[in-house]
């Protein structure tokens, strides 16, 4: 089957970055040059600026045995205390780490100093549990401050964490500890959220209970944080208190250096086929690009800006762009516990007026719901402090694109739309801020020093103009280094679609417009085949979105006798379009509109207007779900849905 995709929705609105931007900007357009003249010079001369070595490497990337890579192997470097000790020792132990706000309203302000010494306690309270390099330690934690210092302390000690966001089950998390063989949990109570304290302890007690098959569990201790004060279950000889113990130990902590390939984390991410995947990251190429990423696409001025990225650390984001690359570069953030409409829908505007964040780092999930609520909202605060904003995790639909610019950026700041993937570590495709024309809706061009292309299904580049499979050509820094514990099934997923060229295949679709500006369209699972044209979900939500009455869109292909698949949109509709209006006559204006602006091979068979959409915890419309519906099957797991009440509530508005 051909794998071109056909490009239906035009977007052709530009933004320049403002001449004082431009003239000011931490990364400018030499660094695309430097890149092309000599892409593993480029990351050496990146490593060793950003980066402090213990042992300074020599060899920068051995790609002799792919997919397998290396990079810098011979040198040898700490990643805690590229974090922390040696902004503290170069002077900055006062500056701000963390504002810290919980979501009942409690704050703490942690200083790049205090959080320093609170990771050399833990790292002893570890080493005292008998983790060290190699070990695998599981951190199932609420949005906290102990959460980063856990990351920390583990990275520390030369063993690897494997963070398991605290909204997963206790069997989720169960599959998750023995696949990495964990030896210690790092756990709390309970944390906040929407007004109630959650359990987390309880899951972790479940986990570890005896499974009666014999299966001797890994994990030897339990450290519990309190948050909530809530009564817990104990294990006197498994588990400890994170402040008995933490109290005690020594504020003392040599941070040893480790291989630069020495493990760093693994993350699981849902595979397609139900078992999920532990993505392997390790230490000094990963490190490198966080860092670089991080200070460049947003312009970081680390004695100034207060950057606030909304993940969760349980994801990539949470790792790459609240602990690893921001505190590399000595950046003061903002870390909240909660969620963005407690007490009230205001509350991440509330956070961005007291803590005058400069960076906002969010998903375009978030962006859409907002625009669901109504701008009132927003505009009751303060927002100037913001001077950039980034998106990721989806594409960004155009309209929403332009909302988070207005509305959150007052019409003027640069955005950012990043598309990167945990497997990638890092941001791979991005504007630059000073330098790119930004185009709403397009992640735009490649890093520099990153080689991606959009090919057909035989690898050969589809051209600007054309839409195809988006492909990184060349190994980066910051590349996972395999899935855990199954090298056949990282070489399969990743690398064995474009096996002849050496091409990492990442599972998206994408467009290259007549600039050669990059298009994400989204997973190739969910294009659709209209009457042999070959149709994103991106496209066709974008079209939904640009309609004023629409917040968000979800689109799958449904069978049809006549067309082969047939579009089916789930609609969300603007709270204040709702007031006025009422949904009467909408489905079919919808259809109407769609096949005005794309054409009627898009024109939806079927409009649903419903009230949510089923998303993935991390905020992913979950397309297979609604296909499900559209074709009037039993619905299928939901399991991995943050809401599963949402596919009832749908069903029965859908009949
Ligand atoms: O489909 C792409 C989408 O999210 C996928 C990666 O998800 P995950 O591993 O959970 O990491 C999310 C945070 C990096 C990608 O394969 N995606 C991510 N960013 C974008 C995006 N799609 C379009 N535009 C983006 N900016």
């Amino acid at each position: 089957m051909s794998q071109q995709i056909d490009h239906v929705f035009d977007e052709n609105r530009r933004f320049v970055p403002s001449e004082e931007f431009a003239a000011n900007a931490i990364a400018g357009p030499e660094l695309y040059d430097e890149a092309a003249a000599d892409r593993e010079a480029f990351w050496a001369k990146q490593s060793r600026e950003l980066i402090d070595w213990h042992k300074p490497f020599t060899n920068v990337l051995d790609w002799s045995n792919p997919p397998f890579a290396k990079w810098f192997d011979d040198g040898e470097l700490n990643v805690a205390y590229n974090c922390l000790d040696r902004h503290v020792e170069a002077g900055r132990g006062d500056r701000v780490a963390f504002h810290f706000e919980g979501e009942p309203g409690d704050t703490r302000t942690i200083t790049y100093a205090q959080l320093t010494e609170e990771v050399k306690r833990v790292a002893n309270v570890l080493t005292d549990l008998g983790v060290g390099r190699g070990d695998r330690v599981a951190i199932y934690l609420p949005m906290i401050p102990e959460a980063v210092a856990s990351l920390l302390a583990v990275a520390r000690l030369g063993a690897a964490h494997s963070v398991v966001f605290g909204g997963f089950s206790a069997d989720s998390l169960r599959s998750r500890i023995d696949d990495a063989g964990a030896k210690v949990v790092i756990t709390a109570d309970g944390g906040y959220r929407k007004g109630k304290a959650t359990s987390l302890k309880p899951a972790v007690d479940q986990a570890l209970a005896d499974r009666g098959d014999g299966e001797q569990a890994t994990v030897q201790n339990v450290l519990v944080v309190k948050r909530t004060g809530q009564d817990v279950d104990w294990n006197d000889e498994r588990d400890i208190w994170w402040h008995d113990a933490v109290a005690t130990a020594s504020a003392e902590h040599e941070a040893e250096a480790f291989p630069s390939e020495n493990p760093l984390f693994i993350l699981y991410t849902s595979g397609t086929t139900g078992k999920p995947k532990g993505i392997l990251h390790t230490s000094g190429g990963y490190l490198t690009q966080a860092a670089f990423t991080h200070r460049s696409v947003f312009d970081l001025r680390p004695e100034s800006d207060v950057f606030w990225c909304t993940a969760d650390i349980g994801w990539v984001t949470g790792h790459s762009y609240s602990v690893y690359g921001p505190l590399a570069n000595g950046a003061t953030q903002v870390l909240y516990e909660g969620t963005p409409e407690y007490p009230e829908p205001g509350r991440w505007w509330d956070i961005i007026e007291k803590y005058g964040v400069t960076i906002f780092y969010t998903a375009p999930t978030a962006v859409r719901s907002f625009m669901k609520q109504g701008r009132e909202i927003p505009q009751k605060r303060d927002l100037s402090s913001i001077r950039l904003l980034g998106s990721v995790g989806e594409p960004i639909n155009p309209e929403a694109w332009m909302w988070f610019r207005e509305v959150i950026g007052a019409g003027d700041v640069p955005i950012v739309d990043t598309w990167w993937q945990t497997e990638t570590g890092a941001i791979m495709i991005s504007p630059l801020p000073g330098v790119t024309e930004t185009k709403p809706g397009s992640a735009q061009v490649a890093m520099p020093g990153i080689a991606i292309d959009v090919v057909d299904e035989k690898g050969e580049p589809v051209g600007d103009g054309a839409g195809g499979l988006l492909v990184v050509t060349e190994p980066w820094p910051s590349m996972l280094r395999g899935i855990w514990g199954d090298p056949d099934r990282f070489v399969d997923t990743y690398w064995k679609m474009f096996a002849d060229k050496g091409y990492y295949f990442a599972g998206d679709g994408a467009r290259k417009d007549e600039d050669g500006d990059i298009w994400l369209l989204g997973r190739v699972d969910d294009v659709m085949n209209v009457s042999g044209h070959r149709l994103s979900t991106t496209e066709i939500e974008s079209a939904l979105v640009a309609h004023e009455a629409t917040a968000e869109a979800a689109v799958v292909g449904a069978n049809d006798e006549t067309t082969g698949q047939a579009v089916v949109a789930f609609v969300i509709l603007k709270e204040s379009f709702l007031k006025q209006h009422g949904p009467e006559g909408l489905a079919q204006d919808l259809r109407t509109w769609v096949g005005a602006q794309i054409g009627p091979i898009a024109r939806p068979r079927d409009v649903f207007i419903v009230n949510e959409l089923p998303k993935t915890r991390s905020g992913k419309i979950m397309r297979r779900l609604l296909r499900d519906v559209a074709e009037g099957r039993e619905v299928g797991d939901t399991q991995t849905l943050a809401d599963t009440m949402v596919m009832s509530a749908i069903t029965k508005q859908v009949k």
